[in-house]
Order: C-alpha cells, then sequence, then structure tokens
C-alpha cells in the first residue's frame, strides 16, 4: 500500500491559513516541506494550488482536486475525488496531503504519517483550521523545538506522527 502522509504547518489554535494564503514566513518549515516532498506526489485543493505564489510546486507530481469539470492547471493533474488523487500517484511511492482543511480532514482516516510544523502562536484572525486530531491514535517520533531569530518571527516545533496499530 502507498505510504499516505499529511503534511501542515498548525498554529496552537489549530489555524493554518488567512485570507487564502499562509499565517506567516518560516523558511525552515519551507526547506523541511521541500525536502520531504521533492520527488514526490502532493495532493491538494484548489484553493491552495491558487495561493501557490509560483503555481505548480518544482519537482513534485502537482494532484489538485476541485468538483468543476473542464479545468486545467499548468503542470497539474486534475481530479474529481481523493480516491481518484490517489489513484493518480500510481506506484510513485509516499503521496503527500498539503492541504487545506478539508482535503487534510478527508484524508485522516487514511493517513499513515503526519509531518507537523507546529506554531507557537495563536493567530485569532485565522479563518482556515486543521481538523481535530486524537493524538492517543498517533505516536509521536520526532520533535525538534526551534526559537523565534531574525527569519522566523515565531517559535516553532517540527513533529513527526505515525498511526499506532489497532
Ligand atoms: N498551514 C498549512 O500547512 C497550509 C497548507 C495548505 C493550505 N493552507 C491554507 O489553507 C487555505 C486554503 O485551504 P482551504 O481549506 O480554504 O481550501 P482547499 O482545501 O485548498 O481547497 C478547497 C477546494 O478543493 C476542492 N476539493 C476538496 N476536496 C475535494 C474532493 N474530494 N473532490 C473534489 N474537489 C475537492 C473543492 O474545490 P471546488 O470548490 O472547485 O469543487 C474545494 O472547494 C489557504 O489559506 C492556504 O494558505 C495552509
Amino acid at each position: 500500500m502507498t505510504p499516505i502522509s499529511i503534511i501542515a504547518a498548525v498554529a496552537d489554535n489549530n489555524a493554518i491559513g488567512r485570507n487564502g494564503q499562509l499565517l506567516c514566513r518560516l523558511p525552515n518549515d519551507m526547506k523541511r516541506f521541500k525536502e520531504l516532498t521533492t520527488g514526490h506526489s502532493v495532493i491538494m485543493g484548489h484553493r491552495t494550488y491558487e495561493s501557490l505564489p509560483k503555481g505548480a510546486l518544482p519537482g513534485r507530481k502537482n494532484i489538485v482536486l476541485t468538483s468543476q469539470s473542464d479545468i486545467h492547471y499548468v503542470g497539474c493533474t486534475v481530479c474529481n475525488s481523493l480516491a481518484s488523487a490517489l489513484a493518480a500517484n500510481g506506484d510513485g511511492g509516499e503521496v503527500f496531503i498539503i492541504g487545506g482543511a478539508g482535503v487534510y480532514g478527508q484524508a485522516l482516516e487514511a493517513a499513515d504519517k503526519m509531518y507537523l510544523t507546529r506554531i507557537r502562536h495563536a493567530f485569532a484572525d485565522a479563518d482556515t483550521f486543521f481538523p481535530v486530531i486524537d493524538f492517543s491514535r498517533w505516536e509521536e517520533t520526532e520533535w525538534q523545538e526551534f526559537p523565534t531569530d531574525d527569519r522566523h518571527d515565531y517559535p516553532y516545533t517540527f513533529l513527526t506522527y505515525i498511526r499506532r496499530k489497532e
């Protein structure tokens, strides 16, 4: 079975976005995201695709979900269901669910792994939120904490979880 991984940057109040954009710029999170996802398929909702500053992410198979028909996004495979998006990965190995909110929610039950960046701030003006996670069903396998610095306005923690066998 192809491993399904969720990857997200989630604030202390579970926020992930505001006005169609990310909450803040964390260059080290971007670096981790690129390192983990390059060479793999990434599945995203069409609003997340539209938030990407340069369109399709290079070095990855970009799979965009929308219910609209006859729509094309440059450099992307367009799918109308999560099942067809996962099938479009073929035998491409680990597939990454990269948001947004509804897509994370749909993929949660099927996901094997979560790569989270916890942003240590509560963004009061956020409008998009990560689903509530029952962490008792997940085992933490990585925990790395970072302070603010001249390129990062908020402390943040890299966390990795694998689903516990039931
Ligand atoms: N912090 C993070 O890690 C992170 C990651 C990703 C995104 N974000 C943020 O989240 C926000 C965007 O996320 P969002 O939740 O608003 O939107 P989204 O999930 O990116 O896109 C939602 C759209 O995806 C399509 N879709 C979703 N599931 C589908 C399915 N099963 N079948 C067919 N189409 C499906 C629908 O498009 P149609 O309406 O066309 O049918 C739906 O309206 C932005 O602010 C972005 O910056 C943050």
